[in-house]
């Protein structure tokens, strides 16, 4: 009987303790990193993989992505025949729950204001604000913005929730659709993006939706640099309509040196670290769905190839 095979191809990711993990887990299966050439394999392991990868793998039945954003991979010609399926939380909507909310509520506390008055040696209180007057939306309530905007609400801040299809979570304002999307912006002063990068939803924080947000707005980008009009938050941050941004993820990464954002004194950038990947969940819950697609049992996190996540 031929072997399952399961073929690595992770850009910017160290194969070793991957290969180990799906080996141990998986002992009949042959785990190995995709070389130019190599023999077809049944399922693939990717993270922006090459065009050239699926070009010869076109024996693919599955191709598991050790993201929660399939963007980057839809953009490839895929196998005709594989289903894409992506990581359901894996560690992530923890680590995405406590970073947006540290945000907000350093934001919400003005901590950087008080983190610079200490260091210039003064010591000083400032009115504290209504937590009423700071409600959050979440765009996009899935598995990673539902986790956000619950953690939100345990805060007792007012929350909004966007998405396309109508979510009912306990503390959370919902707004569905085209149609809402208005009503949730002027329903907000700090708006978080958690959307997936669509074609519906490309460039979605543009100047018009912007400048809808409460007075004082503050955004928060942890999905992907593409939802974001570069231009349109500088021109409403210097403009002083917004009052700052904390931005994760950029149109193009690393940042490049030239880049308005680095130097912005109202902007504040980490690395795409919002929500990594774990290896070690991330293997196991691999493993759980090649063990129910071999049973034919439902697998959570198949990709709409059609609505694009
Ligand atoms: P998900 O479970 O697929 O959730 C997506 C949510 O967006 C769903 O609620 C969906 O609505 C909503 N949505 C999609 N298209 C929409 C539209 N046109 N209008 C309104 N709502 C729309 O995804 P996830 O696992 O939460 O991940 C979200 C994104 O986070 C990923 O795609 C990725 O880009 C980003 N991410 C970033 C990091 C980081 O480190 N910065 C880490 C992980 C993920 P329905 O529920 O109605 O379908
Ligand atoms: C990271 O950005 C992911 O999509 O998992």
């Amino acid at each position: 009987m031929t072997p399952f095979r399961i073929s690595f191809c992770c850009t910017n990711t160290d194969s070793e303790p991957w290969l180990a993990g799906l080996r141990a887990a998986l002992p009949q299966a042959q785990v190995s990193v995709w070389q130019p050439g190599a023999v077809l394999a049944d399922a693939a392991v990717v993270w922006m993989p090459p065009q050239q990868f699926f070009d010869e793998q076109r024996q693919l039945k599955a191709i598991f992505n050790i993201g929660a954003g399939v963007d980057a991979l839809l953009k490839l010609r895929l196998p005709p025949h594989a289903v894409v399926v992506r990581l359901e939380d894996a560690g992530m909507a923890v680590q995405m729950a406590e970073y947006v909310c540290q945000a907000v509520i350093r934001h919400f506390r003005e901590l950087d204001t008080y983190a610079e008055e200490i260091r210039r040696g003064t010591w000083t209180f400032h009115k504290p604000r209504q937590r009423s007057d700071f409600p959050v939306g979440v765009m996009g309530l899935g598995v990673l913005g539902a986790r956000v905007a619950q953690a939100l609400a345990h805060f007792e801040f007012p929350v909004n929730g966007w998405s396309r299809t109508a979510k009912a979570l306990e503390g959370v304002r919902p707004f569905v659709g085209a149609a809402q999307f208005h009503d949730f912006l002027a329903s907000s002063r700090v708006l978080v993006n958690l959307l997936p990068l669509t074609p519906q939803t490309v460039n979605i924080l543009d100047h018009d939706a912007l400048s809808r947000l409460q007075p004082g707005g503050y955004v928060i980008n942890v999905a992907r640099g593409a939802h974001l009009v570069d231009e349109d938050l500088l021109a409403l941050l210097d403009s002083g309509q917004l009052a700052g941004a904390l931005l994760d993820v950029f149109r193009q990464e690393p940042l490049p040196p030239e880049h308005a954002f680095w130097h912005h004194p109202k902007v504040v950038m980490t690395p795409h670290t919002s929500a990594r990947t774990l290896r070690e969940t991330s293997i196991a819950q691999i493993v759980g769905k090649i063990a129910a697609m071999q049973v034919g049992a439902q697998v959570g996190g198949m990709v709409d190839l059609q609505g694009g996540y």
